[in-house]
């Protein structure tokens, strides 16, 4: 029995060390919260937020070196002051920060250029350019996507892809600190034409692409 304890103690004791061994993140040159520095010129090492920063953490949890056990509900995650489109126009808070199930911003040639951008940028390495999740990452050895031409992502909402970019998911790492709130939906109808690309119903082509399926049918005949 006494050995029993003694063994747990020590195996208590042994990966308490694994924590400690980790801590080269923690023990670099830092600022810690609230201290002053001569960097600036009012002194604060703490800086003020740009119009338009996104707060994804609160509460004491917040500045806890992940800071993901103070993450904010993504409805909540979009923090004073509001942020700002393109042409600096606030954008509704509540919509934008992902509970609307569908996507708040309205759907033009420019916001899908700008999702193609931002997604060849950040999410084709590992998705693949169409979306098929077989990016160059993956094929070196990064755990594969599911393709989004899957059923279950088609049918998913927009929010479930703006929530996804926002706050990672599984192994995927989440982009909300490379990828601003705009740009999070400019990606997702992307997203959506690609998938669309392989499964528009025929009745919304519009005639010349009828036509050209048509032909394209007989020629397969
Ligand atoms: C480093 C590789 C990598 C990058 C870059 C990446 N993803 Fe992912 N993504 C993954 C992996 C791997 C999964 C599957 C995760 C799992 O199931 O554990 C995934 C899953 C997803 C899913 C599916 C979630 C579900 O319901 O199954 C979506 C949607 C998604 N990613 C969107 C994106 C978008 C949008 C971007 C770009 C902003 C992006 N990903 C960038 C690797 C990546």
């Amino acid at each position: 029995m006494i050995r029993r304890v003694l063994g747990v103690l020590l195996m208590a004791l042994l990966l308490g060390g694994c924590e400690r061994g980790m801590h080269d993140m923690y023990d670099q040159p830092k600022y810690k919260s609230l201290a002053p520095s001569p960097l600036f010129a009012n002194g604060n090492s703490a800086r003020t937020p740009p119009p338009g920063s996104v707060a994804t953490t609160a509460g004491e949890a917040a500045d806890s070196s992940g800071g993901r056990r103070g993450a904010l509900p993504a409805a909540r995650s979009i923090a004073s002051p509001t942020p700002l489109d393109e042409q600096g126009r606030s954008l509704a808070q509540g919509d934008m920060g992902g509970r609307a199930a569908s996507n708040p911003l309205p759907l033009t040639m420019a916001l899908l250029r700008r999702g193609q951008q931002r997604y060849d940028i950040y999410c084709a390495v590992c998705h693949g350019a169409a979306g098929d999740g077989d990016g160059m990452i993956v094929r070196r050895g990064f755990p594969a996507p599911p393709s989004y031409h899957s059923e279950r992502l088609r049918n998913a909402p927009d929010s479930h892809f703006f929530q996804v970019i926002t706050h990672g998911y599984g192994v995927m790492y989440p982009y909300a600190d490379r990828v601003p709130v705009h740009d999070r939906w400019a990606i997702v109808a992307y997203i959506r034409a690609l998938q669309l690309s392989r499964h528009a119903p025929v009745y919304q082509l519009d005639a010349s692409d009828r036509a050209q399926l048509q032909a394209s049918a007989g020629a397969n005949r």
